[in-house]
């Protein structure tokens, strides 16, 4: 499937320009088997990138603007490096513009160059298409023009350029779609940046993502809304007790001490973020231990608490996560990456996906009137060069 993609997408670079590209990069989306909304709350998470990519062909051009083409929407638009970065209302071409503008605020010298680019991630579903867009940007000028930025702050200066679009994410899908490794899932320790690679072998089970098809507008402002809800916890939580210093040094109980202290949200949403911190660390130990069955319940916990406390579910991850608790063969299920939409990340019996790919398929669609995509999950490498 890449390779078709990568054909594509240097035959239209060539085809548009002129010559063959010079460099051309590969840039993966992301799963997250655990640890949700906690990238930013000092929290662990483990994700790992797929094997779904976007494809970049580039070439410098030798003057002071880039071109930069969407094959798959068929729009292209024009840049000059030299000059101020401002936002624009064409949003695919913000990432591309935030991650020049970041370039530009940290002094590296580089000039225009011809891009095109192509991809198979879906958009929408949770699987990180933004943050590969950036980090195969900047991947590919870091390259043309040996830039010298470590893979890790190519991450981090994704993360800003993100920030810069407006959504104030943690570091999370950024890092996997530079840092991922085939077949491996990354421990990420979002407060110090330390990460091991954890083998991702789930045993009798296949990870499935039922993408509910539905992206619910309220994401950017919900998302940045949770992250402020939870800054105010967490300097309560600091002004009462002098030894805390993030999350990480709370107990539930901790928590539940301030509970008059807190606005009924801030509670909640500080609550949860105790209880995933310590998910993640059971959940990585239980895949560590071939105990998926844990790991299951521990993926149906988390969605409970997306679901309720932190509230950035919506009744089409609802009702899929609930699908699954009824099915035997299904022993973990819950909403992936930011919420309200996209995907479930599913752990289903090997040998009964099609029968519960069929059966799913149906009652989604029987609730909500909506094809429900399904996606098999293969864990690739980061970001990286092709050519
Ligand atoms: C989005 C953000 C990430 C992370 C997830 C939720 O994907 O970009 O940083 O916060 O939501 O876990």
């Amino acid at each position: 499937m890449n390779d078709i993609l990568i054909k594509k997408t240097t035959a239209f670079f060539q085809d548009k320009f002129g010559n063959a590209p010079e460099k051309v990069v590969l840039s993966p989306g992301r799963i997250n088997i655990i640890g949700e909304h906690i990238d930013y709350n000092d929290g662990y998470v483990l994700p790992a990138a797929i094997d779904k990519i976007i494809c970049f062909a580039f070439a410098k051009n030798n003057t002071n603007t880039s071109k930069v083409v969407a094959l798959d929407l068929n729009e292209e638009f024009e840049i000059d490096v030299t000059a101020e970065v401002k936002l624009d209302e064409v949003d695919w071409t913000n990432y591309i513009r935030g991650v020049i503008n970041q370039l530009k605020i940290n002094g590296f010298k580089f000039e225009g160059v011809n891009c095109v680019f192509s991809s198979n991630i879906p958009v929408g579903s949770g699987l990180s298409s933004s943050a590969a867009l950036e980090c195969g940007f900047l991947f590919g000028l870091n390259d043309i023009f040996n830039l010298n930025i470590k893979p890790i702050d190519i991450a981090l200066l994704g993360q800003k350029s993100e920030h810069w679009v407006g959504i104030k994410c943690g570091i999370m899908d950024q890092f996997s779609s530079v840092m991922g490794l085939e077949d491996k899932v990354i421990r990420i320790d979002c407060k110090s940046l330390e990460y091991e690679y954890h083998t991702a072998d789930f045993n009798d089970y296949s990870l499935i993502l039922f993408d509910s098809n539905v992206k619910h507008s309220l994401m950017t402002s919900a998302y940045n809304e949770r992250r402020q809800q939870c800054e105010e916890g967490i300097a309560i939580a600091k002004a009462n007790f002098p030894e805390i210093k993030s999350f990480r040094d709370c107990t539930e109980q901790t928590i539940i001490d301030l509970k008059d202290k807190m606005s009924h949200d801030v509670f909640r949403r500080s609550l949860f973020v105790v209880k995933e911190i310590n998910r993640v660390i059971q959940a990585c130990e239980a895949l560590d231990n071939g105990n998926i069955e844990l790991l299951g319940e521990l993926m149906f916990a988390t969605h409970d608490g997306l679901s309720k406390d932190y509230e950035v579910s919506c009744e089409e991850l609802d009702l899929l996560v609930d699908l699954a608790k009824k099915e035997t063969a299904v022993i973990g299920s819950r909403l992936m990456g930011g919420g309200f939409g996209g995907c479930t990340i599913n752990l289903v019996k090997k040998g009964q996906e099609q029968q519960i790919k069929d059966k799913f398929s149906k009652l989604y669609r029987e609730a909500f009137d909506i094809e429900l995509k399904i996606y098999d999950v293969k864990i690739g490498n980061g970001t990286s060069l092709y050519k």
